[in-house]
């Protein structure tokens, strides 16, 4: 794609000319595809004096981590410290049941680690990093007028989450943005060009703050988090299996803090309840349900309740946004 060719070559000078000779820059990465391209993208242009982070939270999904850290390392070779904070996440989120006190906590914790690694990295490299790579797209910053000289001529809102975000504002680092012209299908193909794999750039959304908006009220609730990642792992692959990966926006399970009664074998059982959600969408403003085949339902029931130990009901969501909302919490 020789126009998105052009445009990283023009990122790469500008980041060469941006950013000193001595200078360094940090990154978090979040395993999603706008912070690996703005990264990778950054990678090219001054090697390792980037810097970056991937923070286990403990509300990944299955194998997530180890999925995530073999692409930095082994296909983009971007320096990554990988830093394992589920126990600080978990134990602050231990008890908490309402959701915004839970993304509150989420983004406080982070923020918390990200310091800290920058504080290490500082004594490591015995100066502070002067800038911080960030995957801004487009949509979000433009609100009403697009800036000049950008060839846009429409403006598209889309609901800001704070994704991995808010980041401390006391460490006076200058922003990189080298995603903030293009849209996500740009960014696609930019990732394309510069070898992230093809699985990758495809990934559904994932919500910053991860399975805690998906365990319904208190996330360390039993085996809830375990569980869940099971459930969602037979899912997600089932669909992969058939597929249909491609043709869905976003495709997880919710687990519900609800046991109802069941029969497995001879015996009755109290178990928990999950629900399947799998929508379609343009981006994520609105959504549809996806209607999935009756045996395909069928075989996805029957592995998860064969499967995955403490579940006995299994449901669909088949309500569109609006009403609902993509995610449960
Ligand atoms: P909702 O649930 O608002 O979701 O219909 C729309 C899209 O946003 C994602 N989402 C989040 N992303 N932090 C995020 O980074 C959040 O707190 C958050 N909540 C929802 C959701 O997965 C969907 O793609």
């Amino acid at each position: 794609d020789w126009k998105m060719q052009d445009v990283l070559d023009e990122e790469i000078k500008t980041i060469q000319s941006t950013v000193g000779p001595d200078e360094h820059v940090i990154c978090a990465l979040s395993g999603g595809v706008d912070s690996t391209v703005a990264a990778t993208l950054v990678h090219k242009a001054i090697g390792d004096r980037l810097h970056c982070v991937f923070v286990d939270n403990g509300l990944l999904r299955y194998k997530e981590r180890e999925r995530v850290m073999t692409t930095f390392e082994s296909d983009l070779h971007l320096p990554v410290t990988c830093v394992d904070a589920s126990e600080q996440f978990l134990s602050k989120l231990k008890g908490v049941e309402d959701p915004e006190q839970k993304r509150k906590i989420i983004g406080r914790e982070f923020i918390a680690v990200f310091d800290e690694f920058a504080h290490k990295l500082e004594q490591k490299i015995g100066k502070r990093p002067e800038f911080l790579v960030q995957g801004t797209l487009y949509p979000d910053v433009i609100e009403s007028c697009p800036p000049p000289g950008s060839g846009r001529t429409h403006s598209h809102t889309i609901k800001s989450h704070h994704n991995v975000g808010g980041l401390p504002k006391d460490m006076k680092l200058k922003l990189i943005e080298p995603l903030k012209l293009l849209f996500k299908d740009e960014v696609r193909k930019l990732g394309s060009i510069l070898n992230v794999p093809d699985s990758f750039l495809k990934r559904h959304p994932f919500p910053g703050p991860g399975l805690a908006v998906r365990v319904l009220g208190d996330v360390t609730q039993g085996n809830a988090l375990e569980v869940l990642r099971q459930v969602d792992e037979i899912f997600v692959q089932a669909i992969k299996d058939a597929g249909l990966y491609d043709k869905i926006w976003q495709a997880f399970a919710v687990f519900l803090p609800v046991q109802t009664v069941g029969v497995q074998g001879d015996q009755r059982t109290h178990s928990n309840a999950v629900v399947l959600r799998a929508i379609t969408s343009e981006d994520g403003m609105t959504a549809d349900w996806y209607y999935f085949d009756h045996a395909f339902l069928v075989d996805v029931v029957n592995k998860i309740c064969n499967n995955v130990r403490g579940i006995n009901r299994v449901c669909q969501d088949i309500t569109s946004k609006p009403p609902a909302t993509v995610e449960w919490e």
